[in-house]
């Protein structure tokens, strides 16, 4: 009888050491929430409030089938785009600084900081065209969930959204799409925006680490060669 109610204090110790642990957990990702949506306030639509929910949700989704801490998941889900260095010189350096100092503000385990941090600094498509230096279970969970956000009828949306914001032009036959650029061809591009898909975006697909991420990467590639086939045959007034 003692041995039983010594074995229910020990679990309840562990319970509530969890919870404590959790709530601090909890409370980090709340106030992470806030602050997002403060320095988002402005952005442009594909890099806005929104484009971080929609990654924070399917980094979750993503994240159910692998062994991955929540906590560094959601984290740098909410922290990946507060400053993108296309809106800032291509300082990449100013989206990490800001993150680490938003962490240590809330005081974050150092560990659990440098690794968002380190996330931050690689989750960049243009990164890895350089060829990926620094890795992670998270890491591959938060770059899927990214790069997830620029396929299917969002990616599409996105595309025109920021072609429009570039002001480019949606399709031009007299150009022709430039495959295999390198990082700077790429960030310098004012190519017309349906490029953008045989450039980048149909070419996503293949490069998804995760296993749920492929299956979703397979629909919402499906549903953009759908868009293409009926936009060439409307181009020429076939339908
Ligand atoms: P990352 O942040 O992964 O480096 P980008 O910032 O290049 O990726 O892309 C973010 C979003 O902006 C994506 O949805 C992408 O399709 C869109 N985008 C980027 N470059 C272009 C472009 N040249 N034309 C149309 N859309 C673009
Ligand atoms: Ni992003």
């Amino acid at each position: 009888m003692t041995a039983y109610i010594y074995q229910v204090k020990i679990a309840d110790l562990k319970i509530n050491k969890r919870m404590s642990a959790s709530e601090k957990d909890t409370q980090w990702i709340e106030k992470t929430v806030n602050y997002v949506k403060k320095e988002l306030t402005d952005a442009e639509g594909g890099h806005d409030w929104w484009h971080t929910y929609r990654v924070w949700k399917a980094a979750e989704r993503i994240a159910l089938e692998e062994s991955t801490d929540a906590t560094i998941v959601a984290l740098a889900a909410l922290l990946h785009d507060i400053a993108d260095a296309k809106f800032h010189d291509g300082d990449e350096t100013v989206g990490p600084d800001k993150a680490r100092r938003f962490l240590q503000s809330m005081d974050v385990d150092a560990g659990i900081t440098e690794h968002v941090v380190n996330i931050i600094k690689h989750i960049s498509y243009k990164n890895s065209l350089e060829g990926e230096t620094w890795s992670s279970p998270e890491m591959q969970v938060l770059q899927d969930a990214d790069r997830l956000d620029a396929l299917g009828a969002i990616g599409i949306a996105r595309a025109f959204s920021y072609g429009g914001f570039k002001g480019r032009t949606f399709y031009d036959p007299a150009i022709p799409p430039q495959l295999n650029m390198d990082k700077e061809t790429y960030k310098k591009s004012t190519a017309p925006t349906i490029n953008h898909f045989y450039e980048k975006l149909l070419l996503l697909k293949d490069g998804m680490h995760t296993n749920t991420a492929k299956a979703m990467a397979e629909e919402r590639h499906a549903y953009m060669e759908g868009f293409l086939k009926q936009f060439y045959a409307e181009w020429e007034g076939r339908v």
